[in-house]
């Protein structure tokens, strides 16, 4: 159970501004479904480009919610230009601290308001997803670990998950994220402890890295062909799906579910994970 401050449960439990501005000036996106947070802010923008209301719509744990709740007081007033200097340290703070591990919700927080204010001035929708993918589980960039790494002083792996959820899932990117660590301060790489290299995954996690796949990867892929793919249940390492369109009665379905979905999602989800059809 996580230890949350005043501040965080009053929020949580009485958000501010939840919902949405129908004729709002500027909308900031971040996050998705597939990966457990999301987060649009939505905003009325006056004279001087001063931030008359903000509101928000967040899918996510208490600290998500506490975050974006606050993060609209805090901004309300604001010009624009104010706004832009709001960091994921402000919104924690004023929250009198979230847990280490939910630092991410804070970040969470910064990343859409910045993509709002770049939405409200015309500028890229998103933040450009440049650079390497280094944790394939979460899709985080290298730009992003040393961004974090450098505005918040992160000097191990666990602290970066914490902040990016980079790391948080098969750990395979520990031994990347801790060289980043390194290059960015200049010093030799932190230790990548046993536990750190695999941690062992929870059922969320799985739940939501096999989601992620089957959405963003293998539908897609059977799409292309007139098929499609429905996830029916998760229990443990077993998935049950349920195929679609061209391929129900398709002699090369058992194949697909083996060669294409099975095996997809045991490289990146766990190698345990077995795929049966209903
Ligand atoms: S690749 Fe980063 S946790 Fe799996």
């Amino acid at each position: 159970m996580w230890e949350y401050t005043e501040k965080v449960t009053e929020h949580f439990l009485n958000p501010k501004n939840v919902g949405k501005i129908e004729d709002a000036d500027a909308v900031g996106e971040v996050g998705s479904l597939s990966c457990g947070d999301a987060l649009r802010l939505f905003l009325k923008i006056g004279e001087g480009e001063r931030i008359e209301d903000a509101k928000f719509q967040t899918f996510g744990c208490a600290s998500a919610i506490a975050s974006s709740s606050v993060l609209t007081e805090m901004i309300k007033g604001m010009t624009l230009d104010e706004a832009a200097k709001v960091t994921n340290k402000d919104i924690a703070e004023k929250l009198g601290g979230l847990p280490k591990e939910k630092m991410h919700c804070s970040v969470m927080g910064q990343e859409a308001l910045e993509d709002a204010i770049r939405n409200y001035r015309g500028e890229e929708a998103a933040p450009a997803p440049e650079g390497e993918i280094v944790c394939k589980c979460f899709g985080v960039t290298d730009v992003l670990i040393r961004r974090a790494v450098e505005e918040n002083n992160l000097t191990t792996v666990e602290e970066v998950t914490n902040y990016t959820k980079a790391g948080g899932a098969c750990g395979d990117c520990h031994e990347k994220i801790a060289q980043i660590i390194a290059e960015v301060r200049g010093c030799a790489a932190p230790e990548v402890s046993k536990s750190d290299e695999k941690a062992p995954m929870t059922n969320i996690q799985r739940m939501q890295l096999v989601t992620k796949i089957i959405d963003n990867e293998i539908r897609p892929a059977l799409k292309k062909d007139g098929g499609d793919i429905e996830l029916i249940d998760i229990n443990g390492t077993e998935v049950t799906v349920s195929l679609r369109g061209a391929c129900v009665g398709c002699p090369s379905s058992h194949i697909t579910l083996k060669n294409l979905v099975e095996r997809r999602l045991k490289e990146t989800v766990e190698e345990a994970i077995t795929v049966k059809e209903v």
